[in-house]
């Protein structure tokens, strides 16, 4: 039987009335993650997002935290991302292969877990591919809220697959972007982008150069997948004032900025133990000066202080966004309808009677 659990559903109006020790777990499949996106709206799924990780940034200290591990192979990398706080603990599993899209897969493929602190209880197996680009959107728009220059309005994308229409809508909504530039070595990635982005009241000009596509741009978002230690960005193409939204470098030998634009910048992070291996970060000495952002957000550091600041937020995308994503998607998909049992955890009427479930269970499942 599945109830409510009492730190899920920020929004469920239903208090639990009994232990929570028989909690079932649940399922959010990838198509059902599409059907909330579009039942709600993408705009106001990215709204509610941005606010679950804000909330959750200005409680950064209740939560349990470690850099994720990695397993590398030459063609991309494989990643679990754990947190925690008192009550529930979340876990995602992630890749970054940038060959796959030749072979028809997606470059970044995830799934997730939430689960109960107290019991051990997974509540919750989700999707996370569309929902890592969602809360990946929605944090960038988040930083750069803090961290561009007010009255941003035109922002360059360089690298236009999975994530870049995602972060385009989420700058549009969230930060006021009324302009994209876009650049990418794939032309029909680039077109694509400017169909997908058809009809949404942005400005779009497809360039043909990185220098292009920064000409007049307040806000550059770098989303390059590649495993190597590209310069995507050179120091000579940013000027005063730039708000840098590097997204794709995200793990070690995987760079996309001129180390040149750091030393200019102010450099914000998510989480600085973590960042420092993956970010642009690593081409920099170990004692390079760089703010968490969850300090500009809770008023302890300053974020941009000068319109002439370069600004320059180095995401590689930390547990804690998946934490908080996890748990807005129960959330809005248990109000939705959204959400299956799954038949995941076995659960004896006597939990020391293990064999005894087992030794009935086919002859009794599902009658
Ligand atoms: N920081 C985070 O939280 C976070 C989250 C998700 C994905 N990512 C990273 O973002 C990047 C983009 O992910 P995606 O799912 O959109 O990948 P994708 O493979 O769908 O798109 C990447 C695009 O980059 C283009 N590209 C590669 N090299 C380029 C170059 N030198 N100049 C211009 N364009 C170039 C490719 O042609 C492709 O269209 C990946 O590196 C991924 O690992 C980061």
């Amino acid at each position: 039987m599945n109830r409510p659990h009492p730190h899920l559903a920020p929004a469920a109006p239903i208090a639990p009335t009994a232990p929570m020790a028989r909690v079932g777990t649940q399922f959010l499949s990838a198509h059902d993650a599409a059907r909330l996106v579009q039942h709600q709206g993408l705009p106001q799924t990215l709204a509610g997002l941005a606010k679950a990780i804000e909330l959750d940034f200005r409680r950064w200290p209740d939560f349990d935290k470690s850099p994720r591990t990695a397993r590398h192979a030459p063609e991309g990398v494989i990643e679990l991302m754990p947190i925690a706080d008192e009550h529930l603990y979340s876990f995602k599993f992630v890749n970054g292969h940038p060959g796959n899209t030749a072979a028809g897969l997606s470059t970044v493929m995830a799934f997730g877990v939430l689960a109960d602190m107290h019991t051990g209880t997974p509540l919750l197996v989700s999707e996370l591919t569309l929902s890592t680009a969602l809360r990946t959107a929605a944090t960038s728009a988040m930083a750069a809220r803090t961290l561009a220059r007010p009255g941003s309005q035109v922002m360059a994308i360089i690298g236009n697959g999975a994530q870049s229409a995602f972060q385009a809508i989420a700058f549009q909504h969230l930060v006021g972007i009324t302009t994209v530039r876009l650049f990418d070595i794939d032309l029909e990635a680039t077109q694509q982008l400017m169909h997908r982005l058809g009809g949404t009241g942005l400005h779009i000009r497809a360039c043909h150069s990185v220098d292009e596509a920064l000409h007049g741009a307040d806000i550059v978002t770098t989303l390059t997948a590649d495993k190597t230690q590209a310069t995507i960005v050179q120091d000579h193409q940013v000027r005063p004032g730039m708000h840098l939204n590097a997204v794709g470098g995200d793990c070690p030998g995987k760079t996309e900025l001129d180390a040149h634009i750091l030393r200019r910048s102010r450099v914000f992070v998510e989480y600085e133990p973590q960042t420092r291996q993956e970010g642009e970060l690593q081409q920099m000495e170990g004692d390079f000066p760089v703010t968490e952002l969850w300090r500009v957000l809770t008023g302890q550091a300053f974020g941009r202080q000068q319109a002439h600041d370069i600004t320059v937020f180095d995401s590689v995308g930390f547990a804690l966004e998946d934490f908080s994503t996890l748990r807005y998607l129960h959330g809005c998909a248990s109000m939705a309808g959204l959400l299956r049992p799954l038949d995941l955890i076995a659960q004896p009427d006597n939990p020391k009677d293990l064999m005894g479930w087992m030794l009935r269970a086919p002859a009794t499942h599902g009658h």
